[in-house]
């Protein structure tokens, strides 16, 4: 093939990795006038490095995860932490944010996944999204920022392994405004479930509800802490599937100034009361309360040998979601996201290496057990 000239191989670069890119798009990003980009693509197809344009039909069956990606890093120290000085530790990077996990979750089971996240002009930015695209996850439509560094999470632990300080960068979501689901919207049209954490601020959130309403798509949401579950909006219609912990579930149930309960089948059926179509209620290693179309029902969790419970509610709502989207009815999928859950404890990782779609058939006897 032809040597391509430095701006025509820009212009491929932003069509390979955005295959949606409009002309006037890539006008923008590299500064060309609209006219210049067309007769670079003139050029690209004669020269053998693009086809044609065509019309881009969506996966039959596609999930979109909207949320937090996270930086994690972790800091062991090897004797008791001393303020006002330096302390020898031991130190540790992974990737976290609810919906990356879940992301990575759903597309390690084989579910066609597309991110939509916002990350920094840096290196940890560019790690997670290169982890995700090796992943199979599309992440075109995830934004980057040159104003605010990607989120990070830094987690200091006495040599006992008990927190000390975490410490959280999470300012970048802020910037997750309405007007990006607008600019993205043919991907979430197409999808068959969206799920969103509650990372990005509480008005992304409230038109993400709203514009379902009118959708095709199906809405999942996961609270992620008991602060963030209070971006939610009041009337919780409009939201398909509903994930929290029984202290988020209290945290907005508190709101409508309701006694804090103990029971995750009572939380999950006022979830439902307050508009959530359905709502799982998680409670760990105490199992989980479903309130699904046909009343509300607990299961136990599964039975496991922990050894990090990091990823556990993620990998939850990627189980539970991967069996809704494969036309599992909500309870039976449930089951499977606590399998899921349970073996994700035995991991060491936030997201189970090892995972596949062979691996929860090869372990669904557990279910039994
Ligand atoms: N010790 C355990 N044994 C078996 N399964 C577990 C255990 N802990 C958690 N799980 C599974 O993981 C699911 C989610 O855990 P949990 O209720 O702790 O959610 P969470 O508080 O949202 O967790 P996270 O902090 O990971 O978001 C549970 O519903 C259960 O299926
Ligand atoms: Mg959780």
């Amino acid at each position: 093939m032809e040597e391509l000239t430095t701006q025509e191989a820009a212009v491929l670069a932003i069509i390979r990795d955005n295959p949606f890119a409009g002309q006037q798009e890539i006008a923008t990003a590299l500064g060309l006038a609209r006219s210049t980009v067309a007769a670079h693509i003139v050029q690209l197809m004669q020269k053998g490095h693009i086809l044609g344009r065509g019309y881009v039909m969506p996966t039959p069956t596609r999930a979109v995860c909207i949320g937090g990606a996270v930086l994690d890093r972790k800091y062991h120290a090897r004797s008791a932490l001393v303020r006002g000085t330096s302390n020898p530790a031991e130190s540790g990077r992974s990737l976290g944010g609810v919906a990356r996990n879940v992301a990575e979750n759903l597309a390690r089971l084989g579910t066609a996944t597309n991110f939509v996240s916002i990350v920094g002009e840096d290196e940890g930015g560019r790690t997670l999204l290169s982890h995700m695209r090796d992943q199979g996850i599309d992440v075109s439509q995830v934004l980057t920022s040159a104003e605010r560094s990607t989120a990070e999470y830094v987690a200091v632990l006495e040599p006992d392994g008990e927190l000390a300080f975490g410490i959280a960068d999470m300012g970048i979501f802020d910037l997750f405004r309405p007007e990006h689901l607008d600019r993205i919207w043919p991907h979430l049209a197409s999808a068959s479930w969206v799920f969103s954490d509650c990372n990005p601020p509480a008005e992304t959130l409230a038109a993400l509800i709203e514009k379902r309403r009118d959708a095709r798509f199906r809405l999942a949401i996961d609270a992620v802490s008991t602060a963030k579950a209070m971006r939610l909006p009041r009337d919780l219609s409009g939201i398909d599937l509903l994930f929290m912990n029984i202290d988020e579930a209290n945290a907005i149930l508190q709101r409508e100034g309701r006694e804090p309960l103990k029971d995750a089948k009572e939380a999950a059926l006022a979830l439902q009361a307050a508009g959530a179509r359905e709502a799982i209620v998680t409670m760990g290693a105490k199992g989980i309360a479903v309130a699904g179309l046909e009343g509300a029902r607990t299961f136990p969790a599964v039975r496991a040998k922990p050894v990090d419970m990091t990823g556990a509610g993620d990998a939850m709502i990627a189980g539970t979601l991967h069996r809704v989207i494969s036309g599992d009815d909500t309870y039976a999928a449930a089951r499977t996201g606590t399998l899921l859950g349970a073996l994700t404890t035995e991991s060491a990782a936030s997201v189970h290496t090892e995972l596949s779609e062979r691996l929860l058939e090869a372990n669904i006897h557990r279910l039994a057990d």
